[in-house]
């Protein structure tokens, strides 16, 4: 019999979410009203189903759930509050507690209020003062249902998509705001990480970053620039950021290998074998959450995983996935890191943000339940690999 690998006793397990990609029916952010990007539209329908969606998530033996409040709905015009959004809120949060989950809420995931965006949005000074105030409102009339706080999700992600690669709205280019949103991003974390503590001062609060697995490629095929732009890249996603920054966790996005090599970040091909990858095209190679994890150690902070995934619309892949990112995360922890829960992203397939003209936004699938776009019904089925992760779930182990 093979040893059974058991995850430390009260390990979180579930899914991630994030409100523009599944609720639908979101109109007045500035990713619904980008001329260049596809809408999500009634994306997966979750905000009036959520209830089946958390029952499905109950039978599969999840006992924790990260999802994020549509800050557009909450708060439609600078500070006039939706009391109806903010009750919808309540209901979802309650359920999910009155059904046993743990829950993570996220206050910020891509996604910009208009009259926020239209005020110059992250790069305005007044940013941190806005965000502190729809904080300070969450945490009025929510924060009891909210056990961790993700403040923004992946701060680093954003600030290039939508500032240095001009993909995501607003479509900027340049290194300076590049900059000064991402510090702009981190004070305003540092600030509602405070705002978060006097309401509650004993709740847990962090950010998700996303962090790859960054190495230069082996020798003679590097240059000392690749060492530098792994140690660069690596010190501002890790090093810079957490000493700057208040954290009760860390909050791990983990989907990336990178590879430098000769100075351009790109997955090489190692010891003649096949890359194995995702339907987006991301190398699959466990051992980089395994090599992330221990680099994080040294923050000494709780660890949990707020992401990882994969897109296999065929779910040929996916239970292999999981069972082999966990793998690495368990000997992650037999090695001494503080890892204390995992959040598989995403529960439901979902609107992915577009990354390329043409792009729809639905032709990535990354959840454990498929959803049939093309259906009025929106109906879910439960995928085979999530029946897989279920059962690790139960077991607490694999
Ligand atoms: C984001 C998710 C996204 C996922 C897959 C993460 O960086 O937080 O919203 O769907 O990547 O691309």
């Amino acid at each position: 019999m093979p040893e059974i690998k058991k995850f430390p006793k009260g390990f979180l397990w579930g899914a991630a979410t994030s409100a523009y990609q599944v609720e639908g029916g979101i109109e007045n952010n500035d990713w619904a009203r980008d001329p260049l990007i596809a809408k999500a539209g009634p994306a997966c329908d979750h905000y009036h189903r959520y209830v089946d969606d958390f029952l499905i998530a109950k039978g599969l033996n999840h006992n924790a759930h990260r999802l994020s409040l549509e800050w557009s709905r909450i708060e439609p015009e600078k500070g006039r509050w939706n009391e109806q959004e903010l009750r919808h809120y309540h209901h979802v949060l309650s359920f999910l507690k009155e059904n046993g989950f743990v829950t993570f809420v996220t206050l910020h995931h891509f996604t910009n209020p208009l009259w926020f965006a239209k005020e110059g949005g992250w790069l305005n000074k007044n940013s941190t003062k806005y965000f502190e105030a729809f904080t300070s409102k969450i945490a009025q009339s929510l924060g009891h249902l909210i056990d961790f706080w993700i403040t923004i999700n992946e701060p680093n992600v954003y600030a290039d998509m939508c500032y240095r690669a001009g993909i995501w709205p607003p479509h900027k280019r340049s290194l300076l705001k590049t900059y000064r949103v991402y510090r702009n991003m981190l004070e305003a974390h540092n600030r509602v990480y405070e705002i978060i503590h006097k309401y509650y001062p004993k709740t847990q609060a962090g950010f998700a970053q996303n962090i790859a697995f960054n190495e230069v490629d082996g020798w003679p095929n590097f240059s000392m620039w690749d060492v530098y732009a792994v140690r660069f890249i690596d010190w501002m996603t890790i090093g810079f950021t957490y000493q700057r920054t208040k954290n009760d966790f860390v909050g791990l996005n983990h989907y990336f290998h990178k590879v430098f090599s000769l100075s351009k970040s790109k997955v090489v091909n190692r010891e003649g074998k096949a890359i194995n990858r995702t339907d987006k095209g991301w190398e699959i190679y466990p051992l980089a959450i395994y090599k992330v994890l221990l680099k994080l150690k040294k923050l000494d902070l709780p660890i949990y995983i707020t992401e990882n995934g994969i897109a296999d619309s065929q779910d040929l892949k996916r239970a292999d996935y999981i069972h082999d990112y966990l793998e690495q995360v368990y000997f992650a922890i037999r090695h001494g890191v503080d890892v204390k829960g995992y959040l598989y992203w995403s529960l439901l397939d979902n609107y992915e943000w577009p990354v390329k003209s043409g792009d729809t936004g639905y032709g990535y699938k990354f959840g454990l339940v498929e959803v049939d776009f093309n259906s009025k019904a929106l109906t879910r089925r439960v995928r085979e690999s999530a029946k897989v992760y279920a059962r690790i779930c139960k077991e607490n182990g694999l």
